[in-house]
């Protein structure tokens, strides 16, 4: 057996995993102190390439095969590397995804292709954008189950077939697969995991819309209600979800700490911008935070198609959280109280490691419980602030909190300038522009990415 062309790490800790360790999914050190210990997917970029684009990747005429993201690219998946370093053939990996996938279409209608990019003449007419400039989308609404979090569990369920095909595991006793979450998390969840044949516990809080309830239970899944526990900050349906995990359950989220292999299935997303990109880069790339995996992986995303040549620099990361609750902002300020004023990436390096040394002095849950229209991105922790912290201070980015005004305002606009049915969870990253554009952070002729990430459902 070869060496597979990436391993999964701690770098806070230094832990590597087993590659015969079917289960690479949280660092065996986490919880033991107040380390932000996380499991890291690292490349091998000696030995792995960025694939070429197929044909442009949002061209229709494109062999279906090779637009679905975990197809094509698969050569930068843990999952392709155990395979194959196990003597699995680069044919036998595509038909074990292709299957899975043609089994998502069969529960959700269709499988995951690469989702539409492209500059909108409409917002960047009304964001008053010069031509050379202007406002580019991501439109994840027509993704599996209406948003961008199948793609987290997509590459999950991969791995966990892989590890059952290389006999690592037996398909006669799998484990239940759990999610703390009560939007568009547990739906992908409960569409893959059905897609897959595994069994799905969803833990959600007791004022859970009861129509995501219903479809919960139609697609199969086990839903759990937990009330808040009184004087217990935190997420209850989380704090839940961590005693099912320590009971033998697998984690099916998309929270990083929890699954370090979720970020790379979400990475995909981050590779169709710069396939779809074509080397021009963008000057600033605005992400909606919840819990943070979706900006952590594409950060990663991005960085990684630097490192491997595909891309010729990163955007400035500005991220968008609601005055709600911001927790990552909070979590910013507090590192960026520790750095000069203009630092070097040397020193935002070390800074970083020391915050990953004493996660609760810069995150911690958020006090109250939070209301907002984008319902999205009120998680109570950005679990994985680290990385986008990071993200933004090495790309002169910045957390931006928005109004509920500049929300809603922000909202109207995408579904009226664009046409696409985008819920004001998945249009924030466009409140966040607005906001940079009046404040003149953002140019005439920049170059800006938003990503729609989530399906209205229902009246708004
Ligand atoms: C539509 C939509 N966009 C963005 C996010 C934020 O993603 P993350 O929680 O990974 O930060 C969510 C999270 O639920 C979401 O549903």
């Amino acid at each position: 057996m070869t060496a597979p062309a990436s391993t999964i790490c701690c770098p806070v800790c230094g832990h590597i995993t087993d590659p015969a360790d079917p289960y690479p999914f949280r660092c065996p050190r986490a919880g033991t102190d107040d380390a932000d210990h996380l499991l890291t997917r690292v490349l091998d970029t000696a030995v792995v390439r960025f694939p070429p684009a197929p044909t442009p990747v949002s061209n229709p005429a494109a062999p279906v095969s090779d637009m679905n993201p975990f197809l094509l690219y698969r050569t930068l998946m843990h999952s392709y590397h155990v395979a194959t370093a196990r003597g699995l053939s680069d044919g036998a990996y595509r038909d074990l995804v292709a299957s899975l996938d043609a089994a998502v279409a069969a529960v959700d209608g269709h499988g995951f292709r690469a989702t539409p990019f492209f500059r909108s003449p409409g917002l960047s007419d009304a964001l008053g954008f010069d031509p050379k400039g202007g406002v580019w989308v991501k439109d994840e609404t027509g993704n599996v189950s209406g948003s961008h979090k199948g793609r987290h569990l997509m590459g999950v369920l991969i791995h966990l077939a892989v590890m059952e095909r290389c006999g690592l595991t037996d398909p006669a006793s799998r484990p239940d697969l759990a999610i703390a979450s009560c939007g568009n998390a547990a739906l992908a969840a409960a569409v893959v995991a059905r897609a897959g044949g595994w069994r799905l516990t969803v833990f959600v809080p007791p004022d859970a819309q009861a129509s995501v309830v219903h479809q919960l239970h139609d697609l199969g899944a086990k839903v759990i209600a937990c009330p808040r526990e009184p004087g217990t900050p935190g997420d209850p349906a989380y704090l839940t979800l961590r005693r099912e995990l320590d009971l033998g359950a697998l984690p099916f989220t998309t929270q990083g700490p929890e699954n370090g292999l979720a970020i790379e299935g979400g990475l995909t997303l981050g590779y169709e911008l710069v396939t779809d990109l074509a080397g021009e880069p963008l000057d600033h790339l605005i992400v909606q935070v919840g819990g943070g995996a979706l900006a952590s992986s594409t950060i990663q995303a991005l960085r990684e198609a630097v490192d491997l040549g595909a891309l010729g620099r990163l955007p400035a990361i500005q991220t968008v959280q609601t005055t709600g609750a911001h927790p990552l902002e909070r979590a910013y300020q507090r590192v960026r109280a520790l750095l000069p004023d203009d630092p070097a990436p040397e020193a935002i390096r070390k800074i970083m490691a020391e915050a990953a040394q004493h996660r609760s002095a810069f995150m911690q849950p958020w006090p109250r419980e939070p209301a907002s229209v984008a319902t999205g991105i009120l998680d109570d922790e950005t679990y994985d602030w680290r990385a986008v912290v990071e993200g933004m201070l090495t790309t002169g980015g910045r957390p931006l909190v928005v109004s509920e005004d500049s929300l809603t305002q922000a909202h109207r606009l995408a579904v009226a300038r664009t046409g696409i049915p985008v819920d004001p969870t998945g249009s924030s990253g466009l409140a966040g522009l607005l906001e940079l554009r009046r404040s003149g952070q953002v140019g005439d002729r920049d170059r800006v990415a938003v990503l729609f990430t989530g399906l209205q459902r229902g009246t708004p």
